[in-house]
């Protein structure tokens, strides 16, 4: 099977970008791969060092929005990413061959600064950021990663990463099905001429793979990648807007929680933006400059997409009304939730179990690749 990996830094509780933008693909994804999802709480302390006073109930609440939003702990691993320290060991490792303009260049850096701008980010943890996370990434040696669209740049760094380490340590060379003993046979010969050891037996995958051109034989060798380059998923809400319209985010305070009741969710959509051509009840609108309508997209039933549509450019139907069906299909999408929400509320300390099992099960898988990476740059490796 093939296997998925994502996280989400445990800042408070989860947002309906995070939802649309990531978990609801997870709860889908987690049907069909081999799935690895976790909570990064050191990525959460890049950016907060100094109070860690609430760190330890925003990772139970990740952890209950995760359960709440449909994850399965029968089908998805689900763990906390300090608890599998093997991703600190393997960011280590790769630090040692990632340049600091490679860093430098991931365009949140920037970003993040200028918008936290109260906080002193100049620090080596927040520059290692996206490094970390690539830790985070090929530990599990995963084909998919399931993120929104401002996570996009950093699997980007993750699969410049894998590259670089595949080119600097090649797995073991081998011959491929079909190709004859023989033939491994002329690789060493032509190795054994390189390296002008008449007697040498045991080789590198480098010098297999720099001898193999001149036997002249066509196919037949190759090499195992230990980190293969895993790619992006994104879903077709990959950037939600939050109701001031910009992305939602918690650093913007424009979010709708996938644990807010339905009072509250009435409540935050009836302030939020909407085309701003659109001034007086009679004006028409033009829904595709509305953030209300994008989520009308994510959350309202075609028929209800249309109506609003129509509704907006005939000004047909006031703003007010149209948040008003909005607030319908968002209710009713969080309906389940609250339900899941409340089940695992009523068992206390069944959070914590699935959390310790997950880890367990997250360290062993990680563990395999530790192995493999100690193997093929050639250090010790005691697990
Ligand atoms: P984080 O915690 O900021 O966000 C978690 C996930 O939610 C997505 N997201 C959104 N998607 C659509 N619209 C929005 N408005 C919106 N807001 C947030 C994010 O893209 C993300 O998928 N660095 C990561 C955490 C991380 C990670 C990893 C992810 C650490 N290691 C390894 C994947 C793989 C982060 O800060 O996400």
């Amino acid at each position: 099977r093939k296997r998925v990996l994502s996280g989400m830094r445990p800042t408070g509780k989860l947002h309906l970008g995070n939802y649309m933008g990531a978990l609801h693909n997870w709860v889908k994804l987690q049907e069909e791969y081999e799935c690895y999802f976790f909570i990064a709480d050191w990525h959460a302390l890049t950016t907060d060092y100094e109070d860690l006073s609430k760190l330890q109930s925003n990772i139970q609440d990740v952890a209950l929005d995760f359960l709440a939003g449909g994850l399965d702990p029968e089908k998805s691993t689900i763990f906390v990413q300090s608890d599998v320290k093997l991703h600190a060991e393997l960011h280590v490792l790769l630090s040692m061959f990632t340049s600091l303009s490679w860093l430098e260049r991931v365009p949140s850096y920037k970003d993040q600064q200028e918008q936290l701008r109260e906080k002193d980010l100049a620090t080596y943890g927040f520059l290692g950021y996206p490094l970390l996370q690539t830790a985070d990434i090929l530990l599990y040696q995963p084909h998919f990663v399931p993120v929104g669209l401002d996570q996009a740049s950093h699997v980007e760094l993750t699969r410049e990463i894998a590259r670089r380490f595949n080119q600097l340590y090649p797995g073991s060379f081998f011959m491929a099905e079909g190709a004859a003993p023989w033939e491994l046979e002329a690789v060493k010969t032509k190795a054994r001429k390189n390296s002008g050891d008449a007697k040498k037996e045991t080789f590198t995958p480098h010098e297999l793979i720099a001898a193999a051109p001149q036997t002249k034989l066509k196919s037949g060798y190759g090499t195992r990648t230990i980190l293969p380059e895993p790619e992006v998923l994104l879903t077709p809400s990959p950037k939600l807007p939050g109701t001031d319209g910009r992305k939602m985010s918690k650093s913007y305070g424009n979010t709708i929680l996938m644990s807010d009741d339905e009072a509250s969710v009435r409540a935050k959509l009836k302030t939020m933006v909407t085309d701003p051509a659109r001034v007086r009840r009679d004006d028409p609108g033009n829904p595709e400059v509305c953030p209300v309508f994008d989520l009308h997209k994510v959350f309202s039933s075609a028929e209800t997409q249309a109506e609003a549509a129509e509704g907006c450019v005939t000004a047909g139907i006031g703003c007010i009304e149209c948040k008003g069906w909005l607030a319908d299909g968002v209710v009713r999408a969080l309906a389940p939730m609250q339900e899941r929400r409340s089940y695992y509320e009523s068992r206390p300390g069944l959070v914590d179990e699935i959390l310790d099992a997950g880890g367990a099960k997250a360290w062993t898988r990680a563990d395999e690749t530790m192995r493999q990476v100690s193997e093929v740059m050639g250090l010790r490796y005691r697990s």
